[in-house]
């Protein structure tokens, strides 16, 4: 069994197989994190998804009897974490808690007769010798989420801030790889949270103002060795930190629009700032996302198929324009046979997503020329001039 404190253990499930977590490419699978806080009075903090509630009760049961455990504390509605709560309290005679919209939430998954005591009714919860205490974090991720705080561990039960789909039979930070578990981390956050930038920066805020030695997330691996490591990448990734990197995203139908994309990576390149390439479906949207959270620009390159965009790159764009990538600057290149189309709908998407458009005037016809090569070499120069400068 793991412990994380005196009385306070990780009774969760690893979910090696996961590889879609929709819509998110998690390669390294993932885990579904609840914890037990045993006490004179005892706490299950969140549960696991509904595959897996028979792992959850196989590590709850080395530990004590279901049926001896006071309270199921639901710090988020997302059937990741409440997918059990009904097979759970069918086998104990726990107290189900959560935010008033995470009552609304569970009631709405799992039935309107579900009885659920509401944090507005129990901020806090005095276990015996140690205290739960209710934090609601709203939009961090839905509205109803909430982290628990138990003061007396300095331990922070975070939900689904400071995560990773990372599946290991390790637990803590220090037991794994650390530039893994932060590109997990990485990714997680520019896939999953990074257009709730507001709440999470608000809740950082709140963090401020406690003593917290140990982070302990609903995905993945456990902060216990250097919880600051991650809340120091969390306050530079909210703040839309970026380095002089150009991100290049295209997608091609004859190779066309293949051959901008490398002239203009060519000099982005020729002038020393880093570029990075992806066409789509060699790469995936998660990787791609992941690239561009501390990317200064992105670069989208579309053939026009039917008058307008490209079906791969419009469902990009709509995954791109949801996360909502802070301080970017953009452009768009492609090509057409006869008429175009995909420019124009991939520059009002950028506009619309808050990206600051570079005019860009490489849509070619069919080939791009010789001369057209060029000028997209001379583009990317442009480019990385900006992006060095801005
Ligand atoms: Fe891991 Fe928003 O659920």
């Amino acid at each position: 069994m793991t412990q994380l404190k005196p009385g306070v253990y990780w009774v969760g499930a690893i979910d090696w197989n996961i590889r879609n977590f929709h819509g998110y490419v998690t390669h390294r699978g993932s885990t579904y994190n609840a914890y037990l806080v045993v006490d004179t009075k005892t706490a299950l903090i969140d549960t696991v998804k509904t595959s897996f509630f028979a792992e959850m009760m196989n590590r709850i049961e080395a530990i004590i009897d279901p049926q001896d455990i006071d309270y199921l504390i639901s710090n988020h509605t997302e059937p990741d974490h409440s997918g059990s709560i009904t097979q759970f309290l069918n086998q104990s005679n726990a107290t189900l808690i959560a935010t008033p919209a995470g009552q609304r939430g569970l009631r709405r998954y799992y039935g309107e007769n579900l009885e659920c005591v509401t944090t507005k009714e129990k901020p806090s919860l005095f276990l015996g010798k140690r205290t739960l205490q209710f934090v609601p974090v709203p939009m961090v991720h839905w509205p109803d989420s909430m982290v628990t705080y138990l003061p007396e561990e300095k331990l922070l039960f975070s939900n689904d801030a400071f995560g990773q789909h990372l599946a290991s039979s390790k637990r803590f930070d220090d037991e794994v790889d650390s530039a893994i578990l932060m590109q997990e981390a990485k990714t997680y956050y520019a896939n999953i949270v990074m257009h709730l930038w507001a709440p999470i920066r608000r809740a950082l805020t709140t963090l401020q103002s406690v003593e917290v030695d140990m982070i302990a997330p609903s995905h993945g691996i456990i902060w216990r060795a250097n919880p600051a490591q991650i809340v120091n990448a969390y306050t530079k990734w909210v703040e839309g930190v970026w380095q002089p990197r150009v991100v290049i995203v295209y997608d091609t139908m004859w190779g066309s629009t293949g051959f901008l994309a490398k002239a203009i990576a060519d000099g982005v390149a020729s002038q020393g700032v880093e570029v990075e390439v992806y066409k789509l479906g060699a790469a995936n949207q998660t990787e791609i996302i992941t690239s561009l959270l501390d990317a200064r620009a992105v670069l989208v390159g579309s053939p026009t198929l039917n008058n307008g965009l490209f079906p791969t790159m419009t469902g990009f764009l709509t995954y791109m324009k949801g996360l909502k990538p802070r301080n970017k600057l953009g452009a768009v290149f492609g090509s057409y046979g006869w008429s175009g189309g995909a420019k124009k709908e991939a520059e009002a998407i950028l506009t619309a997503t808050g990206i600051d458009v570079i005019p860009c005037d490489l849509d070619v016809t069919f080939r791009p020329t010789t001369d057209e090569l060029q000028r997209a070499v001379a583009f990317g120069q442009q480019v990385a001039g900006q992006v060095t400068q801005s």
